[in-house]
C-alpha cells in the first residue's frame, strides 16, 4: 500500500498525516491545533484581524504544550494595514515556522516571510493565481475550490480546479474544500495533491473554538443547505463570497445591509457583532446565532457527530487506508507497487509475462484508471449541478486502484473516451494479463480489479437518478 503521508508538503509542513487544519479566523485556537498536531496533522492558528497579544498568547500556549510545528494564518487583504504590519512583524519576532496567507496576493509579503526562515504557504481559487503564487516565492500552494466553507476565492469545483493547479505548478498542491472523509483523501491524492485541508470538519469537533450552536446546526445541515453568497460583507472587501448555511439573513428577509445604521445582533466580551458581518458565533460570544454567518462547506452531509478533532482525523485516515486495501470493499490482498508486483515473475515460468511488458499494461491501466476518475468526478458533477460534495463513490473506487496499481504515476491521459469504452479497454487489458499469471497475490488482486470494473459497468448502465437544479449563488431577485 502506498505511504499516504510521504509527500513534500507533509516534510515541508512536518506532520505524519496529510491532514491540515484550515485557518479558520475565530475557531482555530491552540486547542483545536494542538489536537491536530497530536493527532499527527498540521494545524493553522486563524488570527485574521486578531490583536498581536492574541498571536502572542496563542503561540505561547502552543509552545507551552510542546509543539514547535504550526502555522499562523493572516489575511492581508481583510486587516487594516497597521495591524497587518504588526501581525507580520510579531509573527516574525516568534519565529512562527510557518504562514498561511489567503486572498490577493501580495509578493512583498512572501518575500518578507521567505527571508524570516518561514515556510509560506498560500490559498488560491484559479490556476492564474497559483502562478502568481509560485513566482511569488511560495512554497505549497492551496487549491480552493467552490465547495469550501467560509470566505470562498475559488470559482471552481475542486475536482476540475486542482489537477490543473498540479499541473500548472511546480510547488507541493494541497486541496480544500468539502472534503470530509478519507475517500476525498484518497481522491485528492490521486489527483495530485500532497494533502487536503480541512475547515469545516474541524470545525465539528470538541476543540474548534465555534459556538456549540454553530456546531449543532453543522450535525443538522446537508450539504445542500449551504449557499454561496456575498451577503455577510462588513471586514472585508467588497464582492467577497462566503459558503454558509442558509437563513433568513442569506435569504435576504434583512435586504443587503448597504446603507442605514447597522443593527447590533451579538456581542463578544464587549465588541458589537453587527448583522451582515463576517463574524461566526464563537464560544466567547452572544447573542442571535440564527442571524450570523454560519460558514461550512459541501462536506457537511458527511458530518454525523462532534467528535474530539484527533478521534475524528483517525477514522479519516483509517478510511484512506481502507480504500487503498480494498478500494470497494472486497477482499482484496495487501497491495503494493507495479514495480514490486513485476519482481514476482521470473524467467522460470514458462509463457508468463515479462516483467516489462506486465509494468508496460501497469502503466496503461493506471493512465486509464486516471482517466476513470476524472469521467466520474465529470459525471458526479452533472448529476449534482450545485452544492454536493467534490468527489462522488465512484472516484473514490478508481483513485483508491490508481493509488495501489501506479503511487508515482500523474498521466492524465488527453485522449478522452467515455466511460464504458474505458473501463471495456481496462477490462481486455486484465483479461489478456490474468489469463496468462500464475497463482499469486498479483493475480488475485487483478482478477478483483476485473470484477471490479464489470460491477462499475453494470452501475453504469443503469440510468441515474434526477436531481434538483438549484442555483447556487444567489442572484438580487432571489433574495
Ligand atoms: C469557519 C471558517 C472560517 C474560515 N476562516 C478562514 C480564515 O480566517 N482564513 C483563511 O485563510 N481561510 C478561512 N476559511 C477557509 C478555509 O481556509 C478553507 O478554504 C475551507 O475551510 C475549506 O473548506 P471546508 O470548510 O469545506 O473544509 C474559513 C473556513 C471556515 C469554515
Amino acid at each position: 500500500m502506498i505511504d499516504l503521508a510521504d509527500t513534500a508538503a507533509c516534510r515541508l509542513l512536518g506532520c505524519r498525516v496529510p491532514l491540515v487544519l484550515a485557518g479558520m479566523g475565530g475557531v482555530a485556537r491552540h486547542e483545536l491545533v494542538a489536537a491536530v498536531t497530536e493527532a499527527g496533522g498540521f494545524g493553522f492558528l486563524g488570527m485574521v484581524r486578531e490583536p498581536v497579544a492574541l498571536i502572542e498568547s496563542e503561540v505561547a500556549a502552543l509552545r507551552a504544550l510542546g509543539h514547535t510545528r504550526f502555522g499562523v494564518n493572516l489575511i492581508p487583504a481583510a486587516t487594516p494595514a497597521e495591524l497587518l504590519e504588526a501581525q507580520l512583524a510579531a509573527c516574525i519576532r516568534l519565529q512562527v515556522p510557518v504562514i498561511g496567507l489567503f486572498w490577493d496576493i501580495d509578493p512583498a509579503i512572501v518575500a518578507r516571510c521567505r527571508d524570516a526562515g518561514m515556510v509560506v504557504c498560500w490559498q488560491v481559487g484559479s490556476v492564474d493565481e497559483a502562478i502568481a503564487a509560485e513566482r511569488a516565492g511560495v512554497d505549497i500552494i492551496i487549491a480552493q475550490g467552490r465547495e469550501a466553507g467560509g470566505h470562498v476565492r475559488g470559482t471552481r469545483r475542486l475536482a476540475e480546479l486542482l489537477p490543473e493547479v498540479v499541473a500548472a505548478v511546480g510547488r507541493p498542491v494541497l486541496a480544500a474544500g468539502g472534503l470530509a472523509s478519507g475517500g476525498d483523501l484518497v481522491v485528492a491524492r490521486a489527483l495530485g495533491a500532497d494533502g487536503i485541508v480541512l475547515g469545516t470538519a474541524l470545525m465539528a469537533t470538541q476543540e474548534a473554538f465555534a459556538h456549540p450552536y454553530h456546531k449543532q446546526r453543522l450535525l443538522e445541515a446537508q450539504a445542500g443547505d449551504t449557499v454561496l453568497t456575498d451577503i455577510f460583507h462588513i471586514n472585508w472587501p467588497i464582492g467577497a463570497p462566503v459558503r454558509v448555511i442558509r437563513s433568513s439573513v442569506t435569504g435576504g428577509l434583512f435586504g443587503r445591509g448597504d446603507g442605514g445604521p447597522r443593527r447590533v445582533i451579538g456581542d463578544e466580551e464587549g465588541r458589537p457583532i453587527h448583522l451582515f458581518s463576517t463574524d461566526s458565533p464563537l464560544r466567547s460570544m452572544t447573542g442571535d446565532f440564527a442571524l450570523m454567518a454560519l460558514y461550512a462547506g459541501t462536506g457537511i452531509g458527511k458530518i454525523e457527530a462532534i467528535p474530539p478533532a484527533g478521534a475524528r482525523m483517525a477514522a479519516l485516515m483509517e478510511q484512506a487506508r481502507a480504500l487503498l486495501a480494498t478500494p470497494d470493499a472486497g477482499n482484496a490482498a495487501e497491495t503494493s507497487s507495479p514495480v514490486c508486483y513485476a519482481g514476482e515473475f521470473n524467467h522460470a515460468y514458462m509463457g508468463n509475462p515479462e516483467p516489462g511488458e506486465f509494468a508496460a499494461t501497469c502503466d496503461a491501466l493506471a493512465s486509464d484508471l486516471q482517466q476513470a476518475v476524472h469521467l466520474a468526478l465529470a459525471d458526479h458533477a452533472e448529476q449534482h449541478a450545485f452544492d454536493a460534495p467534490p468527489f462522488g463513490h465512484e472516484a473514490q473506487a478508481y483513485a483508491g486502484w490508481l493509488l495501489a496499481l501506479a503511487p508515482d504515476k500523474d498521466n492524465p491521459t488527453s485522449q478522452v473516451q467515455t466511460l464504458p469504452t474505458l473501463l471495456g479497454a481496462m477490462q481486455a487489458r486484465l483479461d489478456a494479463i490474468i489469463a496468462r499469471l500464475p497463482e499469486t497475490d498479483l493475480r488475485q488482486l487483478l482478477s478483483q480489479l476485473r470484477q471490479f470494473l464489470t460491477l462499475q459497468q453494470r452501475r453504469l448502465a443503469k440510468p441515474a437518478p434526477a436531481q434538483p437544479d438549484r442555483p447556487e449563488i444567489l442572484s438580487a431577485s432571489d433574495r
